[in-house]
């Protein structure tokens, strides 16, 4: 039959990662954080000594379409190693970021992506599940959260992890990471046209939990 996928997509630390993952475990759900997979396709390319830019294509496309990757809990390994908190970093996110923009890179990562697809269900976290990779999703969701939220809530997680950071440079960063996601020729982060917009700015994930599970109700 067919499974069902609920989408969950929007910008850099919208808080989409919690959200999907707090989801999958009320569901009874797989899980994809799609982000994962260009962050572990750019540090392959980077072991691989190749710079991450448009010459390079090709060779990472093709690193892309035969990726050693493993999920193992919130763990995520390359070629069996943990490579989980090297890919969770500011500069992990940014270059995920460039190989994200590589067209080849992107169709390379499709087949990945649609093999977690599997019943009971899938919640998919990124920034085109709805758009492109599952596009006749009964639920898609857009979450956003303003700017200054998102820098702050970055700021406290990287401050709970003693990782020292300053919220006007997170800012900076993230605003530029949004942007690149967002004016990239293929697959632009945006919502999809039948997407149903979540804005957490004011809500606790307790209650943007809440509010997708009755969106998922109501589709059912
Ligand atoms: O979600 P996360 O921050 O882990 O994603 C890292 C980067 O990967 C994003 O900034 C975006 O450029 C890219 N990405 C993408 N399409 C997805 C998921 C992530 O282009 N479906």
């Amino acid at each position: 039959g067919t499974v069902p996928v609920l989408c969950v997509d929007g910008p850099t630390a919208s808080g989409k990662g919690t959200l999907a993952a707090r989801l999958a475990a009320r569901l009874g759900y797989h899980l994809l954080d799609s982000g994962a997979l260009y962050r572990v396709t750019a540090l392959a390319a980077l072991q691989a000594g190749l710079n991450i830019d448009a010459a390079n294509e090709t060779a990472i496309a093709e690193l892309a379409r035969r990726l050693p990757v493993r999920f193992e809990g919130d763990r995520v390994l390359l070629n069996g190693q943990d490579v989980s908190d090297a890919i969770r970093s500011e500069e992990g996110g940014m270059n995920a970021s460039k190989v994200s923009a590589l067209p080849a890179v992107r169709i390379a990562l499709v087949a990945l992506q649609h093999s977690f697809a599997r019943l009971p269900g899938l919640v998919a976290d990124g920034r085109d599940m709805g758009t492109v990779i599952f596009p006749a999703a009964p639920l898609k969701v857009f979450l956003t959260a303003s700017a200054a939220q998102r820098a702050e809530r970055r700021h406290k997680q990287l401050i709970s992890k003693g990782i020292p950071a300053r919220i006007d440079v997170l800012r900076a960063d993230l605003e530029a990471r949004d942007a690149r996601d967002m004016n990239r020729a293929v697959a632009p982060l945006k919502p999809a046209e039948d997407a149903l917009l979540l804005d957490n700015s004011s809500l606790s994930i307790e209650a943007s939990v809440d509010q997708v599970l009755a969106w998922w109700q109501d589709k059912q």
